[in-house]
């Protein structure tokens, strides 16, 4: 195979070379219109273990999705309590276990670097599904892929990214992946509090990336052909207090994406809490329901691609 997808592991979208992951997303084509109705049995006899400190809807469940409809079986937890972590066991012999046990492991956990540190003790390949505040890369290709099939590219478009950037790991990943593309530009749109991290403004400048920091969407909405939202991240402020003042400080209302293009797609990585306006759910600018289906078949390449070879 030409690209090197075989037993790697996925930590940040930044490991992906562009040419890598358009070959993820032709691939994600290919099973697109047929997903659905058949299982495949490209890996039929393979064991996936779903490792899941953090909670999780649409990682976990399209993983598991994904994994089945491919003839794999799927091991799982979903919390601390019920692992031998609970009786003191530590991390690293967690790990350890899951690469005796299954062919790849994908692990959330609320700490950054854990998706690294697992990659090293294990041998296995390890699927990064939100490390902290820093990556979500199978999000980062979720939200690509959506946009080529909504746009039927990455490059040219004006996007606004709005919300918690500090803190927002399915944000941060969405800039990260974008900086592999030639985005016309990017608004990243926040309160004060929320700004985005001074290593992803770094990374921008040093690929060229042209970007502005705004406070408020109203100012750019005629520009953009994408608005991504994302919620606040209430689990990871150190200080309560620090929360309290910035909820509620954002939402995208119907009134306003009508007076951006007609064109304007909004996205949102899930989960939403109320920085979208129901009226904006049944609408035409509404892409983030599709965006989560594709969880389903994006995971399904990136595990053939890693497990299956090109069998495809
Ligand atoms: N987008 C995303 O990571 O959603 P979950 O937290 O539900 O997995």
């Amino acid at each position: 195979m030409k690209y090197k997808f075989h037993q790697r592991d996925v930590i940040s979208i930044l490991d992906f070379e562009r040419d890598e992951l358009e070959y993820l997303f032709e691939t994600t084509d290919k099973i697109l219109d047929s997903y659905i109705d058949k299982k495949m049995h490209l890996l039929d006899g393979k064991i996936i273990a779903l490792a899941f400190f953090e909670p999780s809807t649409r990682t976990r469940l399209s993983f598991e999705v994904a994994a089945k409809k491919l003839g794999a079986d799927v091991i799982s937890f979903t919390s601390e309590e019920s692992l031998s972590i609970s009786k003191g066991e530590n991390l690293a012999d967690t790990i350890r276990m899951l690469d005796n046990y299954s062919d790849l492991i994908v692990i959330r956990h609320r700490l950054e670097g854990v998706a690294k540190y697992a990659a090293e003790i294990a041998e296995k390949p390890v699927i990064n599904a939100g490390d902290g505040k820093q990556h979500h890369p199978t999000q980062a290709m979720i939200d690509l892929y959506t946009v080529r099939k909504l746009f039927g590219a990455i490059d040219g478009l004006t996007y606004g990214i709005l919300g918690d950037l500090r803190y927002g790991r399915a944000a941060t990943s969405f800039i990260y992946g974008l900086s592999i593309f030639k985005p016309k530009k990017l608004y990243l749109i926040s309160p004060e509090a929320l700004r985005v991290r001074e290593e992803v403004l770094e990374l921008l400048k040093n690929r060229n990336i042209m970007y502005e920091e705004k406070y408020n969407t109203e100012d750019v909405i005629d520009q953009l052909d994408v608005l991504y939202v994302t919620r606040i991240q209430r689990e990871r402020f150190p200080d309560p207090m620090e929360y309290e003042r910035v909820k509620g400080s954002y939402r995208v209302t119907r009134e306003l994406v009508k007076r951006g293009r007609r064109e304007l797609k909004v996205l949102h990585p899930l989960p939403k809490v109320n920085e979208i306006d129901y009226s904006v759910d049944a609408s035409e600018y509404a892409a983030y329901y599709i965006q989560a289906k594709y969880g389903v078949p994006i995971r399904m390449s990136l595990l053939i691609l890693i497990l299956g070879g090109d069998k495809l």
